[in-house]
Protein backbone atom coordinates (compact mmCIF):
# COMPACT_ATOMS: atom_id res chain seq x y z
CA UNK A 1 0.00 0.00 0.00
CA UNK A 2 0.94 3.56 -0.99
CA UNK A 3 1.89 5.91 2.17
CA UNK A 4 0.09 9.57 2.35
CA UNK A 5 1.85 11.58 4.77
CA UNK A 6 -0.60 14.63 5.36
CA UNK A 7 1.14 16.14 8.49
CA UNK A 8 0.31 19.75 7.83
CA UNK A 9 -1.45 19.68 4.86
CA UNK A 10 -4.96 21.15 4.02
CA UNK A 11 -7.14 18.81 2.08
CA UNK A 12 -10.35 20.06 1.07
CA UNK A 13 -10.65 23.63 0.04
CA UNK A 14 -14.50 23.25 0.17
CA UNK A 15 -14.50 22.08 3.58
CA UNK A 16 -15.46 25.06 6.22
CA UNK A 17 -12.18 26.48 8.11
CA UNK A 18 -13.57 26.78 11.46
CA UNK A 19 -14.39 23.65 13.84
CA UNK A 20 -16.41 21.18 14.61
CA UNK A 21 -17.87 22.44 11.46
CA UNK A 22 -15.20 21.32 9.63
CA UNK A 23 -15.75 18.17 11.06
CA UNK A 24 -19.48 18.14 10.50
CA UNK A 25 -18.73 18.35 6.42
CA UNK A 26 -16.89 15.72 6.70
CA UNK A 27 -18.82 13.32 8.28
CA UNK A 28 -21.22 14.02 5.30
CA UNK A 29 -18.89 13.15 3.10
CA UNK A 30 -17.99 9.94 4.62
CA UNK A 31 -21.15 9.44 4.58
CA UNK A 32 -22.05 9.36 0.86
CA UNK A 33 -18.49 7.18 0.24
CA UNK A 34 -19.84 4.28 2.72
CA UNK A 35 -23.12 4.19 0.76
CA UNK A 36 -21.14 3.31 -2.27
CA UNK A 37 -19.25 1.05 -0.34
CA UNK A 38 -22.82 -0.52 1.22
CA UNK A 39 -23.83 -0.93 -2.34
CA UNK A 40 -20.90 -2.64 -3.30
CA UNK A 41 -20.76 -5.17 -0.57
CA UNK A 42 -24.83 -5.50 -0.27
CA UNK A 43 -24.46 -4.82 3.66
CA UNK A 44 -24.52 -2.93 6.32
CA UNK A 45 -20.91 -1.85 7.55
CA UNK A 46 -19.92 -2.56 10.99
CA UNK A 47 -17.10 -0.79 13.10
CA UNK A 48 -15.48 -1.80 16.25
CA UNK A 49 -13.23 0.49 18.26
CA UNK A 50 -10.69 -0.81 21.31
CA UNK A 51 -9.34 0.91 23.44
CA UNK A 52 -6.01 0.24 25.49
CA UNK A 53 -4.97 2.15 28.66
CA UNK A 54 -6.44 4.86 30.90
CA UNK A 55 -10.03 6.89 31.11
CA UNK A 56 -8.73 9.43 28.84
CA UNK A 57 -8.50 6.97 26.29
CA UNK A 58 -11.71 5.60 27.00
CA UNK A 59 -13.38 8.56 27.03
CA UNK A 60 -11.40 9.39 23.45
CA UNK A 61 -13.04 6.56 22.38
CA UNK A 62 -16.27 7.78 23.05
CA UNK A 63 -15.72 10.55 20.20
CA UNK A 64 -14.31 8.47 17.91
CA UNK A 65 -17.66 5.70 18.79
CA UNK A 66 -19.72 9.31 18.34
CA UNK A 67 -18.02 9.96 14.82
CA UNK A 68 -18.62 6.51 13.58
CA UNK A 69 -21.97 6.09 14.11
CA UNK A 70 -22.85 9.70 13.04
CA UNK A 71 -21.27 8.58 9.26
CA UNK A 72 -23.45 5.40 9.44
CA UNK A 73 -21.09 2.46 10.25
CA UNK A 74 -23.23 -0.18 13.24
CA UNK A 75 -21.29 -1.13 16.09
CA UNK A 76 -19.66 -4.57 16.57
CA UNK A 77 -18.40 -5.91 19.70
CA UNK A 78 -15.96 -8.90 17.70
CA UNK A 79 -13.24 -6.73 16.18
CA UNK A 80 -12.22 -9.76 13.87
CA UNK A 81 -15.97 -9.10 12.41
CA UNK A 82 -15.81 -5.71 12.37
CA UNK A 83 -14.96 -3.72 8.85
CA UNK A 84 -13.74 -0.83 10.50
CA UNK A 85 -11.10 -1.13 13.42
CA UNK A 86 -10.01 1.24 15.41
CA UNK A 87 -7.10 0.94 18.02
CA UNK A 88 -7.14 3.48 20.45
CA UNK A 89 -3.45 2.66 21.98
CA UNK A 90 -1.60 3.38 24.85
CA UNK A 91 2.11 3.33 25.57
CA UNK A 92 2.33 3.76 29.73
CA UNK A 93 4.15 0.65 29.77
CA UNK A 94 6.23 -1.44 26.95
CA UNK A 95 2.94 -4.57 27.71
CA UNK A 96 0.83 -2.28 26.54
CA UNK A 97 2.16 -1.82 23.38
CA UNK A 98 3.23 -5.52 22.91
CA UNK A 99 -0.37 -6.46 23.10
CA UNK A 100 -1.55 -3.79 20.37
CA UNK A 101 1.30 -5.59 17.77
CA UNK A 102 -0.42 -8.51 18.92
CA UNK A 103 -3.83 -7.97 17.89
CA UNK A 104 -2.32 -6.17 14.79
CA UNK A 105 -1.08 -9.68 13.44
CA UNK A 106 -4.29 -11.28 14.26
CA UNK A 107 -6.19 -8.80 12.15
CA UNK A 108 -3.58 -8.98 8.95
CA UNK A 109 -5.27 -12.52 8.52
CA UNK A 110 -9.01 -11.42 8.87
CA UNK A 111 -8.21 -8.64 6.77
CA UNK A 112 -7.06 -10.50 3.37
CA UNK A 113 -10.69 -12.14 3.59
CA UNK A 114 -12.64 -9.00 4.07
CA UNK A 115 -11.94 -6.84 0.71
CA UNK A 116 -13.90 -4.05 3.20
CA UNK A 117 -11.92 -4.01 5.83
CA UNK A 118 -10.46 -1.10 7.12
CA UNK A 119 -7.56 -0.44 10.26
CA UNK A 120 -6.98 2.78 11.57
CA UNK A 121 -4.79 2.80 14.56
CA UNK A 122 -4.86 6.06 16.81
CA UNK A 123 -3.97 7.26 21.05
CA UNK A 124 -0.97 7.85 22.78
CA UNK A 125 1.54 5.13 21.09
CA UNK A 126 0.78 6.72 17.83
CA UNK A 127 2.97 10.21 19.17
CA UNK A 128 6.12 7.67 19.44
CA UNK A 129 8.44 7.99 16.14
CA UNK A 130 9.60 4.32 16.42
CA UNK A 131 6.06 3.24 17.02
CA UNK A 132 4.75 5.07 13.47
CA UNK A 133 8.33 4.32 12.00
CA UNK A 134 7.57 0.24 12.81
CA UNK A 135 4.41 -0.08 10.99
CA UNK A 136 5.18 1.69 8.02
CA UNK A 137 7.81 -1.23 7.44
CA UNK A 138 6.39 -4.23 8.85
CA UNK A 139 2.36 -3.76 9.15
CA UNK A 140 1.22 -1.92 5.18
CA UNK A 141 -2.16 -3.52 5.71
CA UNK A 142 -2.92 -0.41 9.08
CA UNK A 143 -4.90 2.06 6.49
CA UNK A 144 -4.89 5.21 8.99
CA UNK A 145 -2.49 6.13 11.45
CA UNK A 146 -3.47 9.34 13.52
CA UNK A 147 -2.03 10.63 16.66
CA UNK A 148 -3.66 12.20 20.29
CA UNK A 149 -3.38 15.58 19.04
CA UNK A 150 -6.11 15.15 16.41
CA UNK A 151 -8.23 13.29 16.92
CA UNK A 152 -10.85 15.50 16.29
CA UNK A 153 -9.67 15.25 13.00
CA UNK A 154 -11.18 11.34 12.89
CA UNK A 155 -14.03 12.36 10.29
CA UNK A 156 -11.83 14.44 7.77
CA UNK A 157 -8.82 11.69 7.86
CA UNK A 158 -11.63 8.70 7.51
CA UNK A 159 -12.52 10.89 4.00
CA UNK A 160 -9.23 10.94 3.13
CA UNK A 161 -8.83 7.17 3.35
CA UNK A 162 -11.77 5.63 1.70
CA UNK A 163 -10.99 7.83 -1.35
CA UNK A 164 -7.48 6.91 -1.76
CA UNK A 165 -7.28 3.45 -0.84
CA UNK A 166 -3.59 4.21 0.60
CA UNK A 167 -2.14 4.12 4.01
CA UNK A 168 -3.04 7.63 5.44
CA UNK A 169 -0.74 9.08 8.31
CA UNK A 170 -1.12 12.28 10.12
CA UNK A 171 1.01 12.79 13.61
CA UNK A 172 1.00 16.43 15.25
CA UNK A 173 3.98 16.93 17.39
CA UNK A 174 1.70 19.26 19.95
CA UNK A 175 -1.31 21.25 19.54
CA UNK A 176 -2.78 24.32 21.62
CA UNK A 177 -5.91 23.79 19.99
CA UNK A 178 -9.20 22.34 21.89
CA UNK A 179 -12.05 21.22 19.84
CA UNK A 180 -15.87 21.24 21.25
CA UNK A 181 -18.76 20.12 20.49
CA UNK A 182 -17.83 17.35 18.86
CA UNK A 183 -20.49 14.19 18.11
CA UNK A 184 -20.04 11.45 21.12
CA UNK A 185 -21.14 8.18 22.07
CA UNK A 186 -21.66 7.15 25.72
CA UNK A 187 -20.50 3.80 26.51
CA UNK A 188 -23.13 3.86 29.86
CA UNK A 189 -26.00 5.91 29.52
CA UNK A 190 -26.26 6.85 32.91
CA UNK A 191 -22.20 7.93 33.96
CA UNK A 192 -19.88 9.67 32.03
CA UNK A 193 -16.42 10.84 31.68
CA UNK A 194 -15.92 14.34 31.05
CA UNK A 195 -12.25 15.52 29.71
CA UNK A 196 -11.56 18.86 32.22
CA UNK A 197 -8.09 19.03 30.76
CA UNK A 198 -5.34 17.40 28.30
CA UNK A 199 -1.48 16.67 28.25
CA UNK A 200 0.33 17.07 31.31
CA UNK A 201 3.66 19.60 32.24
CA UNK A 202 5.20 17.25 35.41
CA UNK A 203 7.44 15.49 33.75
CA UNK A 204 7.96 12.65 36.22
CA UNK A 205 11.14 11.06 35.18
CA UNK A 206 9.31 7.68 34.71
CA UNK A 207 6.25 8.82 32.75
CA UNK A 208 6.05 9.06 29.05
CA UNK A 209 2.36 11.02 28.77
CA UNK A 210 4.00 14.59 28.63
CA UNK A 211 5.72 13.38 25.75
CA UNK A 212 2.44 11.25 23.88
CA UNK A 213 -0.09 14.21 25.47
CA UNK A 214 1.63 17.16 24.99
CA UNK A 215 1.36 20.16 27.46
CA UNK A 216 -1.25 20.53 30.06
CA UNK A 217 -4.46 22.44 28.35
CA UNK A 218 -7.73 23.35 30.36
CA UNK A 219 -10.89 23.07 29.16
CA UNK A 220 -12.99 26.73 30.02
CA UNK A 221 -14.80 26.16 33.26
CA UNK A 222 -17.95 27.48 30.33
CA UNK A 223 -17.58 24.25 28.08
CA UNK A 224 -17.18 22.04 31.03
CA UNK A 225 -20.30 23.06 32.61
CA UNK A 226 -22.35 23.41 29.23
CA UNK A 227 -21.38 19.67 28.45
CA UNK A 228 -22.19 18.55 31.92
CA UNK A 229 -25.53 19.97 32.01
CA UNK A 230 -26.46 18.77 27.94
CA UNK A 231 -25.37 15.05 29.55
CA UNK A 232 -27.70 15.61 32.69
CA UNK A 233 -30.53 16.65 30.35
CA UNK A 234 -29.60 13.28 28.69
CA UNK A 235 -30.21 11.36 31.87
CA UNK A 236 -26.20 11.31 33.33
CA UNK A 237 -26.38 11.61 37.10
CA UNK A 238 -22.47 10.68 37.95
CA UNK A 239 -19.90 12.28 36.34
CA UNK A 240 -16.25 11.53 36.52
CA UNK A 241 -13.77 14.45 35.85
CA UNK A 242 -10.61 13.73 34.41
CA UNK A 243 -7.03 15.08 33.18
CA UNK A 244 -3.71 13.75 34.36
CA UNK A 245 -3.32 16.08 37.17
CA UNK A 246 -6.32 17.54 37.72
CA UNK A 247 -5.38 19.64 41.27
CA UNK A 248 -3.61 21.80 38.38
CA UNK A 249 -6.83 22.50 36.32
CA UNK A 250 -7.26 25.97 35.04
CA UNK A 251 -3.81 27.56 36.02
CA UNK A 252 -3.54 28.43 32.61
CA UNK A 253 -6.70 29.83 31.72
CA UNK A 254 -7.04 33.42 30.27
CA UNK A 255 -9.36 34.28 33.53
CA UNK A 256 -7.67 31.26 36.41
CA UNK A 257 -9.36 29.36 38.33
CA UNK A 258 -8.71 26.67 40.73
CA UNK A 259 -9.99 22.67 40.87
CA UNK A 260 -11.79 23.27 43.40
CA UNK A 261 -13.40 26.48 42.11
CA UNK A 262 -14.49 24.24 39.45
CA UNK A 263 -16.08 21.94 41.45
CA UNK A 264 -18.30 24.63 43.54
CA UNK A 265 -20.03 25.38 40.21
CA UNK A 266 -20.63 21.86 38.60
CA UNK A 267 -21.95 20.73 42.47
CA UNK A 268 -24.63 23.42 41.66
CA UNK A 269 -25.70 21.76 38.68
CA UNK A 270 -29.07 20.22 39.23
CA UNK A 271 -30.01 17.16 38.72
CA UNK A 272 -26.27 16.11 38.58
CA UNK A 273 -25.77 13.54 41.69
CA UNK A 274 -22.47 12.09 41.79
CA UNK A 275 -19.58 13.80 40.90
CA UNK A 276 -15.71 12.02 40.74
CA UNK A 277 -12.46 13.21 39.35
CA UNK A 278 -8.95 11.84 38.30
CA UNK A 279 -5.85 11.59 38.74
CA UNK A 280 -4.71 13.99 41.95
CA UNK A 281 -1.31 14.88 41.69
CA UNK A 282 -0.24 14.69 45.53
CA UNK A 283 1.72 18.01 45.09
CA UNK A 284 -1.05 20.25 44.40
CA UNK A 285 -3.67 19.05 46.16
CA UNK A 286 -4.73 21.99 48.24
CA UNK A 287 -6.95 22.53 51.58
CA UNK A 288 -9.19 24.51 49.52
CA UNK A 289 -10.31 21.26 47.71
CA UNK A 290 -10.11 19.20 51.25
CA UNK A 291 -12.19 21.82 51.93
CA UNK A 292 -14.81 21.65 49.43
CA UNK A 293 -15.05 17.63 49.10
CA UNK A 294 -15.16 17.95 53.41
CA UNK A 295 -18.84 20.23 52.63
CA UNK A 296 -19.92 18.74 49.39
CA UNK A 297 -23.07 16.40 48.81
CA UNK A 298 -22.00 14.96 45.46
CA UNK A 299 -18.48 14.66 45.47
CA UNK A 300 -17.50 10.71 46.23
CA UNK A 301 -15.80 9.94 49.30
CA UNK A 302 -12.94 8.55 46.82
CA UNK A 303 -9.18 10.13 46.23
CA UNK A 304 -7.25 8.41 43.57
CA UNK A 305 -3.60 9.80 45.21
CA UNK A 306 -0.60 7.73 43.61
CA UNK A 307 2.32 7.70 45.69
CA UNK A 308 4.63 5.92 42.99
CA UNK A 309 6.96 5.18 45.88
CA UNK A 310 7.57 5.35 49.79
CA UNK A 311 10.73 6.26 49.71
CA UNK A 312 11.90 10.18 49.75
CA UNK A 313 15.11 9.65 47.94
CA UNK A 314 13.00 7.78 45.08
CA UNK A 315 10.51 10.42 44.90
CA UNK A 316 12.92 13.00 44.32
CA UNK A 317 14.59 10.73 41.35
CA UNK A 318 10.98 10.00 39.89
CA UNK A 319 10.64 14.03 40.07
CA UNK A 320 6.94 13.65 42.16
CA UNK A 321 8.24 16.67 44.19
CA UNK A 322 6.93 15.71 47.49
CA UNK A 323 8.75 13.46 50.29
CA UNK A 324 7.15 10.36 52.53
CA UNK A 325 6.68 12.63 54.86
CA UNK A 326 4.74 15.12 53.16
CA UNK A 327 2.78 12.55 51.67
CA UNK A 328 1.77 11.04 55.03
CA UNK A 329 0.97 13.78 56.01
CA UNK A 330 -1.50 15.20 53.32
CA UNK A 331 -3.16 11.67 53.97
CA UNK A 332 -3.36 12.90 57.83
CA UNK A 333 -5.28 16.01 56.58
CA UNK A 334 -7.47 14.18 54.42
CA UNK A 335 -8.69 11.69 57.01
CA UNK A 336 -9.64 14.47 59.93
CA UNK A 337 -11.32 16.27 57.40
CA UNK A 338 -13.26 13.84 55.47
CA UNK A 339 -13.37 10.61 57.66
CA UNK A 340 -15.24 8.12 55.45
CA UNK A 341 -12.59 9.09 52.54
CA UNK A 342 -11.47 6.05 50.71
CA UNK A 343 -8.12 6.11 49.44
CA UNK A 344 -6.30 4.75 46.14
CA UNK A 345 -3.15 4.27 44.77
CA UNK A 346 -0.65 3.77 42.31
CA UNK A 347 2.95 2.42 42.72
CA UNK A 348 5.92 1.55 40.67
CA UNK A 349 8.63 -1.15 41.64
CA UNK A 350 11.99 -1.43 40.49
CA UNK A 351 12.65 2.11 39.68
CA UNK A 352 16.38 2.66 39.12
CA UNK A 353 18.72 2.62 41.93
CA UNK A 354 15.37 1.45 44.42
CA UNK A 355 17.17 -0.37 47.09
CA UNK A 356 16.18 -2.90 49.82
CA UNK A 357 15.77 0.24 52.14
CA UNK A 358 13.79 2.18 49.29
CA UNK A 359 11.43 -0.84 48.75
CA UNK A 360 11.05 -1.11 52.39
CA UNK A 361 9.74 2.85 52.84
CA UNK A 362 7.27 1.65 50.07
CA UNK A 363 6.08 -1.16 52.36
CA UNK A 364 5.85 1.23 55.21
CA UNK A 365 3.78 3.80 53.51
CA UNK A 366 1.22 1.29 52.12
CA UNK A 367 1.27 -0.20 56.17
CA UNK A 368 0.86 4.01 57.21
CA UNK A 369 -1.38 4.95 54.72
CA UNK A 370 -3.75 1.47 54.85
CA UNK A 371 -5.25 2.04 51.07
CA UNK A 372 -8.46 1.12 49.75
CA UNK A 373 -6.56 -0.25 46.67
CA UNK A 374 -3.44 -0.18 45.44
CA UNK A 375 -2.72 -0.43 41.43
CA UNK A 376 0.83 -1.92 41.14
CA UNK A 377 3.25 -1.50 38.28
CA UNK A 378 6.52 -2.83 37.49
CA UNK A 379 8.59 -0.01 36.25
CA UNK A 380 8.69 -0.30 32.65
CA UNK A 381 11.46 1.44 30.73
CA UNK A 382 10.22 4.06 28.42
CA UNK A 383 12.50 5.56 25.87
CA UNK A 384 12.83 9.22 25.52
CA UNK A 385 12.41 9.80 29.22
CA UNK A 386 15.13 10.35 31.90
CA UNK A 387 14.84 7.44 33.99
CA UNK A 388 15.63 5.39 31.04
CA UNK A 389 19.10 6.30 30.76
CA UNK A 390 19.53 5.93 34.92
CA UNK A 391 22.18 4.03 36.02
CA UNK A 392 21.16 1.22 37.88
CA UNK A 393 18.34 -0.38 36.66
CA UNK A 394 16.92 -2.77 39.16
CA UNK A 395 17.54 -6.80 37.91
CA UNK A 396 14.45 -8.12 36.71
CA UNK A 397 14.59 -10.83 39.62
CA UNK A 398 14.80 -8.79 42.45
CA UNK A 399 12.20 -6.30 41.17
CA UNK A 400 9.83 -9.35 40.62
CA UNK A 401 10.18 -10.83 44.53
CA UNK A 402 9.45 -7.10 45.61
CA UNK A 403 6.70 -6.92 43.54
CA UNK A 404 5.14 -10.41 44.58
CA UNK A 405 5.94 -8.94 47.87
CA UNK A 406 3.99 -5.59 47.93
CA UNK A 407 1.09 -7.37 45.92
CA UNK A 408 0.79 -9.21 49.87
CA UNK A 409 0.90 -6.67 51.46
CA UNK A 410 -1.35 -4.14 49.48
CA UNK A 411 -3.87 -6.98 49.31
CA UNK A 412 -4.05 -8.06 53.09
CA UNK A 413 -4.53 -4.36 54.04
CA UNK A 414 -7.31 -3.87 51.50
CA UNK A 415 -9.35 -6.72 52.65
CA UNK A 416 -9.08 -5.48 55.82
CA UNK A 417 -10.10 -1.78 55.17
CA UNK A 418 -12.86 -3.47 52.50
CA UNK A 419 -14.68 -5.05 55.69
CA UNK A 420 -15.11 -2.18 57.81
CA UNK A 421 -18.50 -1.24 56.27
CA UNK A 422 -20.24 -4.62 56.98
CA UNK A 423 -23.72 -4.05 57.90
CA UNK A 424 -24.03 -0.69 56.91
CA UNK A 425 -26.56 1.00 54.77
CA UNK A 426 -25.21 2.55 51.06
CA UNK A 427 -26.11 4.44 48.63
CA UNK A 428 -25.09 2.50 45.43
CA UNK A 429 -25.18 4.06 41.71
CA UNK A 430 -26.64 0.96 40.18
CA UNK A 431 -24.44 -0.19 37.43
CA UNK A 432 -25.00 -3.28 35.32
CA UNK A 433 -26.32 -6.76 35.40
CA UNK A 434 -23.55 -8.64 37.20
CA UNK A 435 -21.67 -11.11 34.73
CA UNK A 436 -21.68 -14.36 36.45
CA UNK A 437 -25.12 -14.17 38.13
CA UNK A 438 -28.08 -12.57 35.77
CA UNK A 439 -30.09 -12.59 39.10
CA UNK A 440 -27.97 -9.82 40.93
CA UNK A 441 -27.28 -6.57 40.04
CA UNK A 442 -23.86 -4.49 40.41
CA UNK A 443 -23.62 -1.09 41.73
CA UNK A 444 -20.98 1.02 42.99
CA UNK A 445 -20.44 3.06 46.20
CA UNK A 446 -19.69 6.25 47.02
CA UNK A 447 -16.07 5.28 48.30
CA UNK A 448 -15.74 2.99 44.55
CA UNK A 449 -16.31 -0.42 45.95
CA UNK A 450 -18.97 -2.97 44.45
CA UNK A 451 -21.73 -4.25 45.48
CA UNK A 452 -23.52 -7.21 44.59
CA UNK A 453 -27.67 -7.56 45.32
CA UNK A 454 -30.47 -9.09 43.78
CA UNK A 455 -32.73 -6.77 42.29
CA UNK A 456 -34.64 -6.66 38.62
CA UNK A 457 -32.28 -4.83 35.72
CA UNK A 458 -35.16 -2.09 35.74
CA UNK A 459 -32.93 -0.08 38.82
CA UNK A 460 -29.68 0.16 36.28
CA UNK A 461 -28.58 3.70 36.10
CA UNK A 462 -30.33 4.70 39.66
CA UNK A 463 -29.10 5.20 43.13
CA UNK A 464 -30.15 2.60 45.69
CA UNK A 465 -30.02 2.23 49.07
CA UNK A 466 -28.67 -1.02 50.01
CA UNK A 467 -26.91 -2.81 53.31
CA UNK A 468 -24.12 -4.36 52.96
CA UNK A 469 -24.64 -8.13 54.16
CA UNK A 470 -20.91 -9.91 53.47
CA UNK A 471 -17.51 -8.49 52.52
CA UNK A 472 -16.18 -10.86 49.72
CA UNK A 473 -12.19 -9.00 50.46
CA UNK A 474 -13.21 -6.74 47.64
CA UNK A 475 -16.74 -6.36 46.92
CA UNK A 476 -20.13 -6.92 48.95
CA UNK A 477 -23.05 -8.71 48.98
CA UNK A 478 -25.87 -6.86 49.69
CA UNK A 479 -29.27 -6.81 50.19
CA UNK A 480 -31.62 -3.42 48.77
CA UNK A 481 -33.48 -1.67 51.68
N1 LIG B 1 -1.33 11.24 35.75
C1 LIG B 1 -1.46 10.16 36.61
C2 LIG B 1 -0.93 8.85 36.12
C3 LIG B 1 -1.06 8.43 34.73
S1 LIG B 1 -0.24 6.95 34.30
C4 LIG B 1 -0.68 10.53 37.88
O1 LIG B 1 0.32 11.20 37.84
O2 LIG B 1 -1.06 10.06 38.89
C5 LIG B 1 -0.91 5.81 35.47
C6 LIG B 1 0.11 5.13 36.31
O3 LIG B 1 0.98 4.37 35.52
C7 LIG B 1 1.04 6.05 37.08
O4 LIG B 1 0.45 6.54 38.24
C8 LIG B 1 2.22 5.16 37.35
O5 LIG B 1 2.07 4.47 38.56
C9 LIG B 1 2.19 4.17 36.22
N2 LIG B 1 3.30 4.39 35.30
C10 LIG B 1 3.56 5.47 34.55
N3 LIG B 1 4.72 5.31 33.87
C11 LIG B 1 5.20 4.09 34.21
C12 LIG B 1 6.36 3.34 33.85
N4 LIG B 1 7.27 3.82 33.03
N5 LIG B 1 6.53 2.12 34.40
C13 LIG B 1 5.61 1.60 35.25
N6 LIG B 1 4.53 2.27 35.62
C14 LIG B 1 4.30 3.49 35.12
FE1 LIG C 1 2.95 10.93 34.09
FE2 LIG C 1 3.60 12.27 36.25
FE3 LIG C 1 2.12 13.44 34.36
FE4 LIG C 1 1.09 11.53 35.87
S1 LIG C 1 1.80 13.52 36.58
S2 LIG C 1 0.91 11.71 33.67
S3 LIG C 1 2.82 10.16 36.20
S4 LIG C 1 4.23 12.79 34.18
FE1 LIG D 1 -1.83 5.18 28.32
FE2 LIG D 1 -2.00 7.47 27.10
FE3 LIG D 1 -3.52 7.00 29.16
S1 LIG D 1 -0.14 6.36 27.49
S2 LIG D 1 -2.32 5.61 30.38
S3 LIG D 1 -3.60 5.93 27.27
S4 LIG D 1 -2.65 8.94 28.59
Amino acid sequence: MDILDLTGIDLSKEAPECEPERQFYFIAKARELLHEKEREAGRKLTFCVTTFGCQMNARDSEKLTGILEQIGYVEEENEEKADFVVFNTCTVRENANQRVYGRLGQLKRIKKKNPHMLIALCGCMMQEPEVVEKLKQSYRFVDLIFGTHNIFKFAELTVVCLESGRMVIDIWKDTDKIVENLPSERKFPFKSGVNIMFGCNNFCSYCIVPYVRGRERSRTPEAIIAEIEKLVADGVVEVMLLGQNVNSYGKTLDTPITFAQLLKRIEQIEGLQRIRFMTSHPKDLSDELIEVMAHSKKICRHLHLPVQSGSSRILQKMNRRYTKEQYLALVEKLKIAIPDISLTTDIIVGFPGETEEDFADTLDIVRKVRFDSAFTFIYSKRTGTPAAVMKEQVPEETVKKRFDRLLTEVQEIAKEVCSIHKGTVQTVLVESVNEQDPSLMTGRLSNNLLVHFPASSSVIGQLKEVKLTECKGFYYIGELV
